[in-house]
């Protein structure tokens, strides 16, 4: 069975889409589709069924990423029981994540930066109110903990997958 993970953050138009992106190229690079599958939903319901941010959506295009399928959707009680890691962008979501778990959820609940140890940051900061460096630190910090978290998924969950 696939090893499912959920980015969350505030919207689902900026960080969390980006980190849906990234993270599904990886794992195309790395020839993991198959083995692990990736969605993203914000804590907010204000952009429900929207596209990722036109800002996210060029500064991802110009690495190589396309976000223009996706669509925003809030997180819902079912997710903690159908996703193995929810991962929030920044605390402020987390601490609403886990204000929302549900008894016997099934998701390891968690900070995404986590996977980026040596990241200066612990959150990836909400471009949203900001300049192009905004989403280009997005990006870099996402990139870092996609490896991080892939990794990781190869050191536990995937050890015995045949890869
Ligand atoms: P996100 O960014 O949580 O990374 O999608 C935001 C998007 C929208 C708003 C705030 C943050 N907003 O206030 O509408």
């Amino acid at each position: 069975m696939k090893i499912k993970v959920l980015m969350v953050c505030l919207g689902n138009i900026c960080r969390s889409p980006t980190a849906q992106g990234v993270f599904q190229a990886e794992l195309l690079k790395q020839n993991l589709s198959h083995l692990v599958g990736v969605d993203s939903a914000g804590t907010a319901a204000w952009h429900v069924g929207k596209a990722p941010d036109a800002r996210s959506q060029a500064h991802a295009k110009r690495r190589g990423y396309d976000l223009s399928a996706l669509s925003a959707r809030q997180v819902q009680t079912q997710d903690f029981h159908e996703f193995d890691y929810i991962l929030a962008m920044d605390q402020h979501n987390f601490d609403e994540l886990q204000a929302i778990q549900p008894s016997g959820s099934r998701a390891t609940l968690d900070l995404f930066l986590r996977f980026a140890p040596d990241a200066e940051k612990r959150e990836v900061p909400d471009p949203y109110y900001g300049g192009d460096a905004g989403f280009e630190e997005v990006l870099d910090l996402v990139e870092r903990a996609s490896l991080g978290l892939i990794n990781h998924l190869r050191s536990t969950d995937l050890r015995s997958a045949a890869l």
